[in-house]
């Protein structure tokens, strides 16, 4: 068998989701790792039995690497991505692309420049609940969709991540870091968002870090925390959403279609399982949909941390000629959709100046 090797930029919290959930592809092969922070790097490389390499540049080197993974914060995302893209490999990043749209549209055009192929997370729409959800969607089960809704609120990080400093600061902020598996979702589902109008508000303005091992006490927050929007999808669907690190907890869902023959409610767009509801209008009832099984169920959705790696999967497939659907100009489209919720549009609804095709189904088939 042709192996993928992938080369890990970024030893920090989720990379072990990476590490661990990669070897669930025969076809793709870890073959070294990295960190500014030898120790994690090293960490790692006891851990997950992956070498650590001084630098990405000599991981890029190999012949035997063809993508590279960058699991770095948000805000060196610009730099890392530049660089990587400079490598001639290609490129699979975490959410989000950048820390900004502005700054990463210039990546995307770099990547097409240079021949190679840029892709993102978020990957969790490719799982069992977004993909039984798209065929819903595709099959006319909820008929035209007149509405959704997204709500997007706290993963409460300061009572797990030692660090979360990176949230409340420019590149975080709950549109940016949670909204990418929201938006990535619909944008599966209804295909491109026309325009945006948004409105946004610092909340509690320190936080307080709790998390066993952490290594920061408190943190001074300097971005908005909590916006509202309304988004006009291509499709004429009007979707409401809600970005907030100020909502700790609620009774919202996650995300809701309403169309003109019933309601699809979907679970939590962070992981790959999970059940979607439907009910139509004359129904009595909810009932659960039968789950398109798509090969990326790990069984672990109970896990706060749900094992990563079918994007970089799926960026593999498409060097052997299947259709990317985790690539760049989808990313950058969620992007220019978030940095909009997250800093507000000034009053006025938003043109976008991006768009993007929906990302192909997958072909396992529903049963129902
Ligand atoms: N933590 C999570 O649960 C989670 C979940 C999904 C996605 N993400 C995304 O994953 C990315 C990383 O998040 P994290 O929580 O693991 O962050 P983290 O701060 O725990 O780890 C990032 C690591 O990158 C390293 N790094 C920074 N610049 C580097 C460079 N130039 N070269 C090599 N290494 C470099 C840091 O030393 C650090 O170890 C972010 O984009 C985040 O949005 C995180």
């Amino acid at each position: 068998m042709n192996q993928t090797g992938i080369g890990i930029v970024g030893c920090g919290n989720i990379s072990g989701a990476y590490f661990r959930g990669l070897t669930r592809f025969d076809d793709l092969r870890v073959v070294g790792c990295t960190d500014l922070d030898e120790g994690l790097g090293r960490a790692a490389q006891e851990r997950y039995g992956v070498p650590f390499v001084a630098t990405a540049a000599e991981i890029a080197a190999r012949d035997d690497v063809q993508v590279l993974v960058n699991l770095t914060p948000p805000l060196a995302h610009e730099d890392v991505i530049a660089r990587l893209i400079a490598t001639g490999k290609h490129v699979f990043t975490e959410k989000p692309l950048t820390a900004s749209f502005a700054t990463a549209a210039p990546l995307v055009a770099a990547a097409r420049d240079a021949g190679t192929i840029l892709a993102s997370a978020p990957d969790t729409f490719l799982g069992a609940a977004g993909q039984t959800a798209r065929a819903a969607v595709d099959d006319g089960l909820v008929g035209d969709v007149i509405g959704v809704t997204a709500f997007v609120t706290h993963s409460k990080a300061e009572l797990w991540h030692p660090d979360p400093s990176f949230l409340f600061t420019r590149g975080g902020g709950p549109a940016l870091d949670m909204g990418p598996y929201h938006l990535a979702a619909l944008v599966n589902l209804l295909g491109p968002v026309r325009s945006v109008y948004a409105t946004s508000r610092l909340g509690a303005p320190t936080r307080t870090v709790t998390a066993p091992g952490r290594r920061v006490e408190t943190i001074d927050v300097t971005i908005p925390t909590h916006s509202s929007a309304v988004l006009e999808f291509g499709s004429g669907t009007l979707g409401t959403v809600m970005a907030s690190f100020d909502v700790w907890d609620h009774e919202l869902p996650f995300a809701e279609l309403y169309g003109t023959r019933g309601t699809l409610s979907l679970p939590d767009p962070n992981h790959y399982d999970g059940v979607v509801r439907f009910r139509a209008h004359e129904d009595t009832a909810w009932s659960d949909l039968p789950p398109v099984i798509t090969g990326f169920t790990d069984g672990t959705d109970a896990d706060d941390l749900p094992l990563r790696g079918p994007g970089v999967a799926d960026l593999a497939a498409s060097l052997d000629g299947a259709p990317l659907r985790v690539g760049a100009d989808f990313a950058l489209h969620v992007l220019e959709v978030l940095d909009a919720l997250a800093l507000g549009t000034d009053g006025v609804r938003r043109e976008l100046t991006t768009t993007c095709t929906r990302p192909e189904p997958s072909k396992e088939t529903w049963n129902r």
